[in-house]
This record gives structure tokens, C-alpha cells and sequence, in this order.
């Protein structure tokens, strides 16, 4: 099959990750976790004491960001500087922290050269909020995959039980609606569908239903 750029956007919790991860490993193509390098940018400012809001020291950080992905048996760790930060990442300060950052046009300027240069030769599924409208316009295959977010409160929930974390529900509904409304409301790449993406609600898809009918999107574009 050829190498495609296959773009999945679309709101936190909807399963992103986890689809493109297997979508990525049954096309055996590369994955590209944009949201990371987001997380990433973020993560760096909060250790170094630079605030969310100065936007210009936010565009240097992510301007000189030496990141690296790297499949671990089914894990896409990520490295920064040559430091493993997949955990670091991941926790719920450096979520909100990289909603913050990436409003800023600046950071998101500084790394749109970076994305393009980690997944322009193709043959790689890139996740994130902007991949197949501003990052990759041109991409063969892109999905916009969305869910409800009473559902994608429930799949948080889940997962944070599975990980022996306990929370409220209503807390994680408003984190979501918090995120998803400067996500979509932000001035620069607002996440939104683009024109050609197809739109897949996964709220009562089963994830091997919603796998399937990705890798269909894709070979059909692949013929
Ligand atoms: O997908 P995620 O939860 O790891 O993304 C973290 C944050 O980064 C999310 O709140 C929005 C932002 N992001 C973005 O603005 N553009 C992307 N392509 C990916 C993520």
C-alpha cells in the first residue's frame, strides 16, 4: 500500500490515541502523537518557571524542542532531550498546561515546521486538533473522530480507575468542556473538521468498529 499521511483530529477523550496507535500498527506505518509535543512544550516551561502566558518564551522553548518517538513494544514513548517524559506528560497539570500553550500562535508556528518535518515523508498516522486542517491540508486520509462528552467523561473515568486513580465525574466533565472550549474557541487552528475528513462518532462504537472503519477510509484512499 502506499505511504499515506492520515490525519485523525478531534476532542480529548474521543479515543484518538488509542486508535491511532492500533490504526498505525496494522497499516505498519509511524504515529505521530502531535498532542504530545504539545504536552511536551509545556512541561519543559512548567519545570523551567516560565509562565503559560509569555507567549515568547513559550515560541522558544518550543522552537528548540529535541523531541523523539519511540515504540516500545505498544508504547509510543516519548523523549525529550534524550529523557523518557511519556508519565510526565501525561498528568493532568501538563494537560491543561498544553491547552494553554497551544492557543498561543507563536508556539504553534514554532512547531509547525516540526510536524511537517517528523511526518511529511509519509506513511505515518498523525493524531491531534489542527493535523488535517493546518498541518497537513494536503493529507490522503483524514478522519475527524468525535464521541459525546458525557461518553468521553466516562471513558476518563475508566481509565483513571484502571490506573487505581479515583475521581468525580463531574470534575472530569467540566475538565473536558473546559478543554474542548478553548480548544475550538482559540483565534489561531481552532480544532474543527476539516472539509474533506470524514467524521466518525465513536460514542457507541465498540474500538475494534471504530479501527475497522478507519483502515477502510484508508485503503480505499490508498487504491
Ligand atoms: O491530544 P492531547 O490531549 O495530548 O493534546 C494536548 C493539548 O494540546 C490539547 O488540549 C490541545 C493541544 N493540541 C493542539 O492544539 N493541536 C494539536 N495538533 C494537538 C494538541
Amino acid at each position: 500500500m502506499s505511504a499515506l499521511v492520515v490525519t485523525i483530529d478531534g476532542p480529548a477523550g474521543a479515543g484518538k490515541s488509542t486508535v491511532a496507535k492500533r490504526l498505525a500498527r496494522r497499516l505498519d506505518y509511524r504515529l505521530l502523537d502531535t498532542g504530545a509535543i504539545y504536552r511536551a512544550v509545556a512541561l519543559t516551561a512548567i519545570r523551567a518557571g516560565v509562565a503559560l502566558d509569555d507567549e515568547a518564551r513559550l515560541a522558544a522553548i518550543a522552537a528548540a524542542l529535541d523531541i523523539d518517538f519511540r515504540f516500545e513494544g505498544d508504547v509510543n514513548h516519548v523523549f525529550v532531550a534524550g529523557e523518557d517524559v511519556t508519565a510526565a506528560i501525561r498528568t493532568p497539570e501538563a494537560s491543561q498546561g498544553a491547552s494553554k500553550v497551544s492557543a498561543w500562535p507563536a508556539v504553534r508556528a514554532a512547531l509547525l515546521e516540526l510536524q511537517r518535518r517528523l511526518g511529511g515523508s509519509g506513511g505515518v498516522v498523525v493524531e491531534g486538533r489542527d493535523t488535517g486542517t493546518v498541518v497537513f491540508p494536503d493529507a490522503q486520509a483524514k478522519v475527524f473522530l468525535t464521541a459525546s462528552d458525557e461518553e468521553r467523561a466516562r471513558r476518563r473515568m475508566e481509565e483513571l480507575r484502571a490506573g487505581g486513580k479515583g475521581a468525580d465525574l463531574e470534575d472530569v466533565l467540566r475538565e473536558i468542556r473546559e478543554r474542548d472550549a478553548r480548544d475550538a474557541g482559540r483565534d489561531v487552528a481552532p480544532m474543527r473538521a476539516a472539509d474533506d475528513a470524514v467524521i466518525v462518532d465513536s460514542s457507541t462504537m465498540s474500538l475494534d468498529e471504530v479501527v475497522v472503519a478507519l483502515e477502510t477510509v484508508v485503503r480505499e484512499r490508498a487504491r
